[in-house]
């Protein structure tokens, strides 16, 4: 794409930014068709989960599966990182809404997994083991349509279980 136009446009605002000072005064430049941007909005739900398989015994899930087998339950303190991909919406200057963002990935998610056992209570888990990694997917799959709607698309979902382990998952 080719554009001429003086620097008070959006798109000279942007060749600045891109191409710095070299350019400024150049009157005709070259923007390449699409500029992909990533921006990341950061969630937190608490929830407790167990790692076990029905069919094993409780020896055999706590050799497998650690402490996180736990018949009694345990919870976490999860913080979810939701990643969105697109280009920037001219004349608004920015992806998509965070505000907008951060309603939707509460109302499809963390509203239906906060204080929750997420192995009894949340239906998107359900006949899944609760691991990092399937919540992530499972995250994923709730997510991604309703992410389209926002003329986005999502990149991934990070899911730190605690600050030493995490899942990321960038689709299918
Ligand atoms: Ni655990």
């Amino acid at each position: 794409m080719i554009i001429a136009g003086g620097q008070r446009s959006y798109f000279g605002i942007l060749k600045r930014f891109l191409f710095g000072k070299l350019l400024e005064n150049n009157s005709i430049y070259i923007l390449k068709p699409s500029i992909m941007v990533f921006l990341t909005r950061r969630e937190r739900f608490n929830a407790a989960h167990r790692l076990f398989r029905p069919d094993w015994s409780d020896e055999k899930n706590r050799e497998v599966y650690g402490k996180c087998s736990n018949p009694m339950w345990h919870g976490h303190n999860y913080i979810l990182f939701v990643t969105v991909k697109g280009e920037i919406k001219p004349g608004l200057g920015y992806l998509v809404d965070l505000s907008t963002l951060s309603k939707v990935i509460r109302e499809t998610i963390i509203d239906r997994i906060d204080h929750k056992n997420i192995n009894l209570e949340v239906d998107f888990m359900k006949g899944i083991l609760a691991s990092t990694e399937n919540i992530a997917m499972a995250i994923w799959q709730e997510l991604e349509p309703k992410i389209k709607e926002l003329d986005v698309e999502l990149h991934s979902i990070k899911l730190e279980e605690t600050e030493n382990n995490s899942a990321e998952y960038f689709g299918p």
